[in-house]
């Protein structure tokens, strides 16, 4: 039997000062939906300033959700972290998870390093590996 093949895809962004919680919200219904139809998993980290998200399903459905996700009016300067092909999802129950990464002191280290990456233009293999990481600890 073959085995349908798998990416994993993720990327960081710039959301707007006036995001709200109510924003995010809707940000979330939308995605579990469609993510549901599309076969799509991952999780989404919002700060008070970006978005750093992961998708993770069958190429061409990640790809297109995340055309869609790039051109999306609420967030912009959307950069490619890293894309490759896996061999099972982490995250197979979530069609979408979120997590708000406040500046709580639960979440300062999280906080921190997304803030750091949020500074960058483009990222380097090490660099992608320990975000990777980084969803992993999730
Ligand atoms: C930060 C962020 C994350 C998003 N994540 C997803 C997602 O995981 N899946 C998805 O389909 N749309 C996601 N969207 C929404 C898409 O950009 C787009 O609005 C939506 O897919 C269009 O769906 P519709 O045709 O059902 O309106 C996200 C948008 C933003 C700003």
């Amino acid at each position: 039997m073959t085995q349908t093949a798998l990416m994993q895809l993720a990327y960081i962004s710039d959301c707007h000062s006036g995001t709200t919680h109510a924003t995010v919200a809707g940000i979330h219904q939308q995605a579990k939906r469609n993510n549901a139809v599309n076969k799509v998993t991952g999780v989404l980290l919002t700060t008070d300033k970006h978005f750093m998200q992961l998708l993770e399903g069958e190429p061409q459905q990640v790809e297109q959700t995340y055309q869609r996700i790039r051109q999306d009016a609420r967030h912009s300067n959307v950069r490619l972290i890293f894309s490759r092909s896996i061999a099972q999802r982490q995250f197979p129950n979530w069609h979408m998870g979120l997590k708000r990464v406040l500046d709580e002191a639960e979440h300062s280290d999280l906080q921190a390093i997304i803030s750091m990456y949020g500074q960058r233009e483009q990222f380097s293999a090490q660099q992608a590996d320990a975000i990777s990481l980084l969803f992993t600890s999730l």
